[in-house]
């Protein structure tokens, strides 16, 4: 027999043979395509922690709330229905929500709060991303407890760019307070001081082995010596920065906030308020129990929460009776050990050459930190901050208020004027040493609802710059909408002239979350390619309620596809 095809004819049925293999794998893809219609029931339900009982705000019932499990390329259709006593909206955090700002969720920002005895349906389509999200609640502190796993799955058939193991656990770090968040939240609205500091840090809801009464429902992850499993870290706490370890196994990193990276090997992993990780752990240790636990990083010269939250790695094999052993602990860096915490970011890259924006048209400086209010009655009520003052945080010396009558979106969309102006300014009013010893007539920032306008498809650069006001602090900024290139970071004040010599063009990390180095400045770009309403701030809620965002008014392109949706009818109304 011959193996080529002799005639003209003999070629035509070859190539329409390959034809329609390729249409049939290209409707297969398509068919695959799922949509998830989900209800979620926003309500008060007992949870019992730390030996006391609390009406916590649950999703479903369930504390943390129900994981998320979707393909690439799927949609989602998810009915909120609020039978909770507050006003409540839900963010899909680090999802890009592509001309669809409706479906984001920050209240007041892209739609109003869905109000007790309301319902509003998030329409979602996840397009060209894959990896470990999560969602919240992004109304007042109500995310304290309403979170859960966002896992995107790569389109069937497509393939990971590292061994994947079969196993998947994902790990979300929270912050429990014994008392009810929204009035931990209300006092420090009113007397203008920090709000207290959380009770316990939890791991998938359970604070662990080293807090009273919560011994017999510590985690507990039996594993097969041998095999290698990812974990999905989640940093779900409200307000504070964690590192994470795990005894005597060392942790691959391979993606960051939903974007893939080049693996490395790390004993520990620091994760700001927002940000994910995956790690890879191989079970090659004596068989036995291990502590995976997870305590501050605190770069604030503030009060923190100084515990531990636990849980347990078990090798099925291990000598029985191991229930009675003490699992091994592992060593954890000092809460205020900024440079273990710097190390390891600094390591992360892209996992293969990033298409990194190099001429920019849009060059933007951010000085980001807290301030002081100043007070008529300093020292009344109302004024227990510092010195009698109320506690602040600005970008470019604007202290973000949210608007009470619309959305930020909806007035942008329908033209409705007083509800935010587009004058947010693109460099500090006043430039100053933003790292030294800030003199206190620049302590004081302004009150205001302010947008910053951005072409459609404009290439942006963004440098954060921590300011020393009050305290130089890891800020970790969340930008909705986006993924951005963290292109270069440094200590001390950001230099024009030096600094960008050193930017990283090639490999970035690829995030939707990233700190500020305390006393320093980070550089991000990203391509303007999703018009809408995009908020930008500090993921530390504390800081959030105090003023630290600001908002991305994207203009639409030309096209029908680079214009927003028009809104869905169900929209909550104010
Ligand atoms: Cu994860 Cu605006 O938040």
């Amino acid at each position: 027999m011959k193996s080529q095809y002799p005639t003209n004819l003999g070629r035509i049925y070859a190539l329409s043979i390959i034809f329609l293999l390729v249409c049939c794998t290209f409707l297969a893809s398509l068919a695959s395509a799922e949509l998830h219609v989900r209800e979620f029931v926003i309500e008060a339900k007992p949870v019992k922690r730390l030996c006391r009982t609390h009406q916590t705000i649950t999703v479903n019932g369930q504390f943390p709330g129900p994981t998320l499990e979707v393909r690439n390329g799927d949609s989602l259709a998810i009915t909120v229905i609020n039978k909770a006593r507050y006003n409540i909206s839900l963010h899909w955090h680090g999802l890009r929500q592509l001309r669809n700002p409706w479906a984001d969720g920050p209240e007041y920002i892209t739609q109003c709060p869905i109000q007790p005895g309301q319902s509003y349906t998030y329409r979602i389509k996840i397009e060209d991303q894959e990896g470990t999200l999560w969602w919240h609640a992004h109304s007042h502190w109500l995310r304290a407890t309403v979170y859960g796993a966002l896992i995107i799955y790569p389109r069937l058939g497509s393939p990971y760019p590292f061994s994947m193991p079969k196993r998947d656990i994902p790990i979300i770090l929270g912050e429990w307070w014994d008392r009810n968040p929204m009035d931990v939240l209300r006092l420090a609205q009113f007397t203008g001081a920090a709000p207290n500091v959380s009770d316990a840090y939890t791991i998938n809801g359970q604070p662990g082995d080293l807090y009273r009464c919560s011994k017999p429902e510590t985690l507990r992850f039996p594993i097969v010596p041998g095999e290698t499993v990812q974990l999905r870290l989640i940093n779900a706490a409200l307000n504070q920065e964690l590192f994470f370890t795990v005894a005597n196994h060392p942790l691959t990193v391979v993606e960051v906030d939903s974007a893939y990276t080049k693996p490395f090997t790390t004993n520990v992993v620091m994760l700001g308020p927002g940000q994910t990780t995956n790690v890879l752990i191989t079970a090659n240790q004596r068989p036995g129990r291990y502590y995976i636990a997870a305590r501050a990083y605190n770069s604030a010269n503030a009060a923190f929460d100084n515990t531990t939250t636990t849980a347990i790695i078990e090798y099925v094999n291990a000598p029985s009776g191991q229930g009675q052993i003490t699992p091994v602990f592992p060593v954890l860096p000092g809460f205020n050990d900024t440079a273990t915490a710097t190390a390891f970011v600094n390591r992360l890259r892209y996992w293969t050459r990033a298409p990194v924006p190099l001429e920019i048209d849009e060059n933007l400086f951010f000085a980001v930190g807290l301030g002081l209010i100043n007070c008529a009655n300093p020292n009344s009520p109302r004024c227990q901050g510092p010195n009698g003052t109320r506690f602040a945080a600005s970008m470019n010396n604007v202290s973000f208020v949210l608007p009470r009558t619309n959305s930020v979106m909806q007035a942008y969309y329908q033209g409705i004027p007083g509800i935010i102006t587009s004058d947010f300014p693109p460099v500090p009013p006043v430039q100053f040493d933003y790292t030294g010893n800030v003199s206190r007539g620049l302590w004081q920032p302004v009150k205001a609802t302010k947008a910053y306008k951005l072409k459609y498809k404009a290439n942006v650069q963004i440098v954060l710059q921590d300011t020393s006001i009050v305290t130089p602090e890891n800020h970790p900024m969340h930008l909705h909408g986006y993924q951005f290139y963290v292109v270069g970071s440094g200590f001390g004040n950001f230099d024009p002239k030096r600094d960008p010599a050193s930017f990283n063009l090639f490999d970035p990390p690829e995030r939707n979350t990233i700190g500020t180095p305390p006393g320093g400045w980070v550089a991000i770009r990203f391509v303007a390619d999703n018009p809408g309403a995009w908020f930008m701030h500090c993921h530390i809620d504390s800081h959030l309620g105090w003023g630290l965002a600001m908002v991305f008014l994207v203009e639409n392109g030309i096209g029908q596809l680079q214009s927003v949706q028009p809104p869905p009818l169900d929209l909550p109304r104010c």
